[in-house]
C-alpha cells in the first residue's frame, strides 16, 4: 500500500482496497494462519471521544493477530488534561507503538496527528467528517452479503449531516460502476456540499428525499444511521429531529427480498428491534467483518517501510480555517494548509471546510 497513514478511504486505491477486501476475507476463512503475525507489535488506541465497536474491534484485530495494544479511552485519564497538545502526545505515542488509531470530536484531528507521527495513523472517526476503517467494515459486509460493490441503489438514511460513516461511505460507493444514492433526510440533517460535489465530480446519480416509505422498494441497500445528538449546538434542535425516520417491520413488507440493512451503530431507535430477526437485517453481522476488516487493515499498514515523522509541512496561506469544529481552532500551531478550487473558495486539508479568501 502505497500511502502510509489512513486518514480518507480514498487515501486507498481501489485495487489497493479490494486487495485489503480479499484480505479480510481470507482471515476470516482462516483465522489461525494469522494469529502470529504482529507478534511483538503494538497498536495506540487514542479515543477522545466515547467508543464500543471502533475501539474494541482495533483492540480485539490486534490481538487476534497476535500483537497487542496501548492507549486511553478518556483522554481526562491522560496528559491531555494537563494541557498537552496534540502534536506532544502524537509524538511521543508515535515512538512507542507501531501503529496508532485516533478518534476525536473535532474534524481535522487524524490529518493533523499525521503530520507528527513516526507510525502510522488511523482515523478511527474525527467528529462529523469522515470515519474510514467504518466504511471498510461496510464495503466488506457489502462485498459478501450482496456479492458486489457496483450497480447498486443505496439508501442513506438519518443524519446525513454529522454522520462521518454516512460521508466516507458516499465517497467510497461513488468510485464504483454505477451506483445511485437515495439520500433521506430532514433538509436541516442533508448530506454536506463537498460530499454532492463528490458525488457530482464521480457522476454519481443521487437524488434527495424525506420519505423512508417512498424510498424503501427501490434500495438494494439501507444504510440507517442514528441522529448525533452531540453534535447538535442545542438539546432544542436536536429534539426536533429525532425520532423522525424508523426503520419497522411494516416499511420492510415493501422492500426488495435481497435487500441488505446495514447500521454503523450505535442504534437509538432508528431501527425497531424486531426488524433484527428480519434475514435482511446485517447491522450485527457487520460488526463482525469490522475486525476482519481492521485484521487486513492493520496488517497491511505494519508493511509499510517509511517508519519516520513527516518532514515540518509549511502553511499554504496566511488565514485559518472558517469551520467551527477544525481542529487548527483550538490547535494553533497546526500550519494552515488549503487546496486551491478557483475563485475565491480555499478548501481546508484538515477538515474539508470551505473558506473564503
Ligand atoms: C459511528 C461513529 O462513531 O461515527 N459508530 C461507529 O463507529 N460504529 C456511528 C455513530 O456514532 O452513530
Amino acid at each position: 500500500m502505497k500511502t502510509k497513514h489512513v486518514i480518507d478511504l480514498e487515501d486507498l486505491s481501489l485495487d489497493e482496497l479490494m486487495e485489503i477486501i480479499q484480505l479480510a476475507n481470507r482471515i476470516k476463512e482462516k483465522p489461525s494462519d494469522y494469529s502470529e503475525v504482529c507478534h511483538g507489535k503494538i497498536l495506540a488506541t487514542l479515543f477522545y471521544e466515547p467508543s464500543t465497536r471502533t475501539q474494541m474491534s482495533f483492540k480485539t484485530a490486534m490481538l487476534r493477530l497476535g500483537g497487542s495494544f496501548i492507549g486511553f479511552d478518556n483522554p481526562q485519564n491522560s496528559s491531555v488534561s494537563k494541557g498537552e497538545s496534540l502534536k506532544d502526545t502524537i509524538t511521543v505515542v508515535g515512538g512507542y507503538a507501531d501503529i496508532i488509531a485516533i478518534r476525536h470530536p473535532l474534524e481535522g484531528t487524524a490529518k493533523a496527528a499525521s503530520m507528527y507521527s513516526a507510525a502510522p495513523v488511523i482515523n478511527a472517526g474525527d467528529g462529523g467528517h469522515l470515519h474510514p476503517t467504518q466504511t471498510l467494515t461496510d464495503v466488506v459486509t457489502l462485498y459478501n452479503e450482496k456479492g458486489r460493490l457496483d450497480n447498486m441503489c443505496i439508501g442513506l438514511c438519518g443524519d446525513l449531516k454529522n454522520g462521518r460513516t454516512v460521508h466516507s461511505l458516499i465517497k467510497t460507493m461513488s468510485h464504483f460502476k454505477n451506483n445511485r444514492f437515495v439520500l433521506i433526510s430532514t433538509p436541516e440533517l442533508s448530506v454536506p456540499q463537498y460530499i454532492k460535489d463528490v458525488m457530482n465530480v464521480s457522476d454519481c446519480e443521487y437524488t434527495e428525499v424525506n420519505s423512508l416509505k417512498e424510498a424503501i422498494p427501490m434500495l438494494d441497500v439501507l444504510y440507517m444511521t442514528r441522529i448525533q445528538q452531540e453534535r447538535f449546538k442545542s438539546q432544542e434542535d436536536y429534539e426536533k429531529q429525532k425520532g423522525i425516520f424508523v426503520l419497522d417491520k411494516e416499511k420492510l413488507l415493501n422492500a426488495k427480498r435481497d435487500l441488505k440493512i446495514l447500521h454503523p451503530l450505535p442504534r437509538v431507535d432508528e431501527i425497531t428491534t424486531d426488524v433484527d430477526y428480519d434475514e435482511r437485517a446485517k447491522y450485527f453481522a457487520q460488526t463482525i467483518y469490522g475486525m476482519y476488516a481492521r485484521m487486513a487493515l492493520i496488517m497491511t499498514m505494519l508493511n509499510h517501510p517509511d517508519k519516520n515523522a513527516a518532514p515540518r509541512i509549511m502553511p499554504t496561506h496566511n488565514l485559518r480555517c472558517k469551520n467551527p469544529n477544525c481542529i487548527t481552532l483550538t490547535e494553533k500551531y497546526l500550519p494552515s494548509i488549503f487546496r486551491e478550487v478557483g475563485g475565491d473558495m480555499l478548501i481546508c486539508k484538515y477538515c474539508d471546510g470551505r473558506t473564503l479568501i
